[in-house]
Formats: structure tokens, sequence, C-alpha cells
């Protein structure tokens, strides 16, 4: 069992917690990530690491389906049935001059220590931080030691600039020769956009890629991803692969394979809340 140490809601969909689980924290790196179980017949939640503090994981969730709405019923004291990992390869952190990540809502979370690291060796770090609007606009301060400049885009445009992460980021990659490489992680619409983008712009990008995961140890298949013309893992391989030819298309009509009887269980868990 693993004891929820620390918890706070970020807006109202999106929760941070800090789970104790030292074998975890001691051998994590960035991009690696954690398949949890809420409770004994909970399903397997997968979550990039957010960060780590001595024995604490810190992990950021969206409360989007069954699963991660019974985790966010947990309160700090509670305990998860399990937590395992450090699962995947860590990201490469690569030698570059000017690196900038490219994060969409909750996709800032498992962007902030790949940009710890990219600072920790002397690489210039700007961030376009994107969300829908203000309230989803998270970690604006923890980023804030580790980033020379800060971006920030909302779509309805209550904070920063009124648009996308793309509308940002075309004005920096034409304007500003020292960056030599891109990082992005959010929804696959804006990964695939980011990397269509810096490929226009003939930078190198780095993408983290969410498919669908169920044992998280290559032994299932459903995280296939298709980079050019090649099958890859995204649990075991990944979850982070050079973007330039990913076949983003499949893998967003991957993820809706379940779309039916996702909404099925969250239904359900509604009508149980609401009936209490
Ligand atoms: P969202 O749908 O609110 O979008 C966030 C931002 O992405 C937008 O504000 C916009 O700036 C940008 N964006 C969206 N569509 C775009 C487009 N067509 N072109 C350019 N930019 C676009 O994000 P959300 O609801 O927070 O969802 C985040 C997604 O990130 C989820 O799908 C989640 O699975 C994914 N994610 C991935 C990882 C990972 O490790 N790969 C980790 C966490 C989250
Ligand atoms: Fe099953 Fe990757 S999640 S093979």
């Amino acid at each position: 069992m693993y004891k929820i140490v620390e918890k706070k809601q970020l807006n109202k969909d999106v929760d941070f917690m800090a789970v104790e689980a030292p074998l975890v924290a001691r051998n994590a790196e960035p991009g690696h990530f954690i398949i949890l179980r809420v409770d004994k017949e909970g399903e397997r939640i997968p979550l990039t690491i957010a960060g780590i503090r001595g024995n604490l994981v810190d992990i950021i969730y969206q409360k989007m389906g069954y699963s991660t709405q019974l985790l966010g019923k947990k309160e700090v004291g509670d305990t998860i049935e399990d937590f395992v990992g450090p699962l995947g390869q860590a990201a490469h952190i690569r030698d570059k001059k000017h690196v900038v990540g490219v994060a969409g809502g909750v996709g800032s979370a498992p962007m902030l220590p790949q940009l710890k690291a990219y600072k920790a060796q002397g690489t210039k770090v700007s961030l376009i931080l994107g969300a829908r609007n203000k309230e989803y606009l998270i970690l604006k301060e923890e980023y804030a030691p580790y980033v020379d400049h800060i971006y920030l885009a909302t779509d309805d445009g209550s904070e920063g600039t009124k648009g996308l992460v793309t509308d940002v980021l075309k004005p920096l990659l034409e304007q500003d020769d020292t960056i030599d490489h891109v990082v992005a992680i959010g929804p696959v619409i804006m990964m695939k956009f980011v990397t269509m983008m810096a490929k226009a712009h003939k930078r190198s990008i780095d993408v983290s890629l969410n498919p669908i995961m169920i044992d998280g140890t290559g032994m299932c298949g459903n995280c296939r991803v298709s980079i050019a013309g090649k099958t890859y893992f995204g649990c075991i391989d990944g979850p982070d692969f050079p973007g330039e030819d990913v076949d983003f298309d499949e893998l967003m009509s991957r993820q809706s394979y379940y779309k039916d009887e996702e909404h099925v269980c969250y239904l359900k868990l509604k009508n149980e809340t609401s009936a209490t």
C-alpha cells in the first residue's frame, strides 16, 4: 500500500498528489511513468511522473474517467493499492543550446522534470504553456526557477496570448535562431501540429506519446505506435520518441477504441455518487 502524503486541487478537473513510494523515487528519471491501481478491483492508470522529492513521487491527473474520479476521492493519509514503477524509458536529454518546451493542458506535468534536466545541464530553456483558459494554466510558479522565458497562451485569451500554443511557437521559431530543439507534451493533435511546425522550421523535436496502456510491460500490445512504418510499444520503448515520423493520426484513432465503455463507467460512478 502507498500512502498519499500531499494532495492539492489545481483546478476543478486536475489534482496534484505526492505519494510515498521510496523504491520508485530512488530510480525515477525524467520521462518515466508509473501505473497505479486505486483499489484491488481498480483498473491500471498510467501517469508520467511529475517530480521526485526524497521518498515522494509527484503525480498530476485529470479526473476524466471512472478510475481517475475514484483516485480524486482519496485524501491525504489514505492509501493506494498499487504504485508500480518507474516504467518506460527515460526521456532523452539531448545536447542542445536552446530548447523550447511546448506543454498543452495537463501535458505540463510530465514536461517539468524534462525542462529541469535541460536547465541543470546548462541548456537555455523556453516554455510555452497553453490551456483552454487561465484556470487550466497549471504549474507556472513551479516552472519559474527552471526556465529563462515563459510564454502563456489560452484558447479564450483569459491569460497570455489568445490562441493555441502553435500561435506562440511559430514567431519564436521564425525569429530566434538559437532554438535548436523542441519538446512537445499535450493532446496528440497538439503534438502533431507542433511537430509539423518544428519540421517546417528545421528543428528537431521529441514528443511524449500517450497510447492506451494496459499492462505497461510490453505484453498486451495495446500501446502500439507507428514511427517511420515500424511498430513500437509506448510502454517499453517510450513514452518519449523523436516526433518527426510518428503516425499521429493512427494514434488518435487508437485512443478512441474504448470511448463508449469509458463513458458508461463514467456515468455509472456519477450516478453512484449522486445517489449517496
Ligand atoms: P486541452 O485539450 O485543453 O489542450 C491544451 C492546449 O493544447 C490548448 O490550449 C492548445 O494550446 C493546445 N492545442 C490543442 N489542440 C491544438 C491544435 N489542434 N493545434 C495546436 N495546439 C493545440 O488539453 P487537456 O485537456 O489538458 O489534455 C491534455 C492531453 O495531454 C490529454 O490528451 C492527455 O492524455 C495528454 N497528456 C499526455 C501526456 C504524455 O505523457 N504524453 C501526459 C499528460 C497528458
Ligand atoms: Fe501493454 Fe504496452 S501497455 S504492451
